[in-house]
Formats: structure tokens, sequence, C-alpha cells
């Protein structure tokens, strides 16, 4: 391996042995549509302004989980137009906690879940395992969509897994938490 190559390949590495040990936000609503197009690979996918700390930003992940991540720096501020940590003049970001927004301090509140118009117009749910989501709200559930009449769009509904057990977003099934893809504290 070149010498580039295995930098590379070391900064992937940490960014995402990183992103595993930060907190996650509750209740963040990682934008589907992002997930959708770019399944959160490329190294600049995925990644939003916290607007309680311009130092920080949010990076989502392709299970919808929301990483609370800091800049390398404190002292650099979150860019979110060339998505990087940059120096404040460059960065405008305005959302401080000495900015006086009131507006922007202000957690989003959860979105309703969108059904992807994709998996109902593809497989009109018809799989057992299609049109089944991670619940960004609670592990100890997931999201079952079903087709809404005309076969374009989807009704959300929040289904329990058994007792104890949490969501396997790779499998598509509830299963032992160790083995879960759904992280929240629920
Ligand atoms: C913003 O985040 C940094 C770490 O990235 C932290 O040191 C600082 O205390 C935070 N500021 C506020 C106001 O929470
Ligand atoms: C929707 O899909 C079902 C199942 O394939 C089919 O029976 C029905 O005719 C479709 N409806 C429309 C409006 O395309
Ligand atoms: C988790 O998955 C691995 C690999 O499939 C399996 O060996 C292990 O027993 C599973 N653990 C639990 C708690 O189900």
């Amino acid at each position: 391996m070149s010498y580039l190559t295995k930098t590379v390949v070391y900064v992937l590495l940490v960014a995402q042995a990183l992103a595993n040990d930060w907190p996650i936000i509750d209740g963040y609503p990682c934008p589907q549509e992002d997930i959708d197009n770019t399944g959160c690979q490329g190294p600049k996918d995925c990644l939003y302004r916290n607007p309680e700390n311009c130092s920080r930003f949010i990076q989502c992940t392709v299970d919808g989980l929301a990483y609370d991540m800091p800049c390398a720096e404190e002292y650099l501020h979150w860019n979110d137009g060339l998505k990087v940590c940059d120096w404040p003049e460059n960065a405008g970001c305005t959302t401080g906690a000495f900015s006086g927004g009131s507006d922007d301090l202000v957690t989003p509140a959860p979105q309703p879940f969108q059904c992807p118009r994709k998996d109902i117009v593809n497989t009109l749910c018809l799989g057992p395992k299609d049109c089944l989501y991670t619940n960004p709200a609670d592990c100890g559930t997931f999201i079952q969509c079903t087709v809404n009449p005309g076969n374009q769009s989807g009704t959300p509904i929040v289904m329990p897994c058994p007792a104890g057990l949490k969501w396997n977003d790779k499998k598509k099934e509830c299963d032992w938490p160790a083995n879960a893809t759904c992280r929240h504290k629920k």
C-alpha cells in the first residue's frame, strides 16, 4: 500500500471508530432522502450543523442514528457549505452559545417518518423483509410501511419487538441487543 492509501484507510478507520464512541442525539431527524441517495458512504455525506454548538457537528449513519461529533479543534467552526470544520470567519456559523439567536437553540422536533417511495414502488412491500425500517425514536420497536391506495406512497406503522429484543436493520428483524443495529438508549 502506498503511504497515501495507508493514510486514507487509517483516517477512515479512525473516523469510524470515533463515530461509535460519541453520544447519540435521540430523536434527531436524519434526512431519509440523504440516507437513500448516498448510503452515508462518502466522507461528506450525512453531515449536518449542530444547532447548539458551532464547534460540533452531527453525523448521521445509514441506520438513521445521529452522532454528536466535535470538530478536531475547539476553535474551529462547522462550515456547512463545505462540510468541514473550518476557521470561524470562513465557517459562517452563527448559532454558537453566544449568538443570542433563540430559534437556533431549539432542538429540531423529530419529523414524522417518511416511507421511502422507491421501496414502495419497487416492492409494493410484498416480501417479508420489504418496507421495514429502524425507528429512530425507539429501538425496541421498528417501522413497517403499508402501501397506500395507488401504490405510490406508504403509511408508517410502529411495530413492537418482542420484549428484550431490539431492531437489527441488516437482518430486518428484532434481535438480541448485542446484534441489533439500532443503538439508542431505549
Ligand atoms: C461546544 O463543544 C465543545 C467541544 O466540541 C465543548 O468544549 C464546548 O463546551 C461546547 N460549548 C457549549 C456551549 O456547549
Ligand atoms: C397496486 O398493486 C396491487 C398489487 O400488485 C395491484 O393489485 C393493484 O392493482 C395496484 N393498484 C394500482 C392503482 O396500481
Ligand atoms: C450475534 O451474531 C453472531 C454472528 O451471527 C452470533 O455468533 C452470536 O451468537 C449472536 N449473538 C447473539 C446474542 O444473538
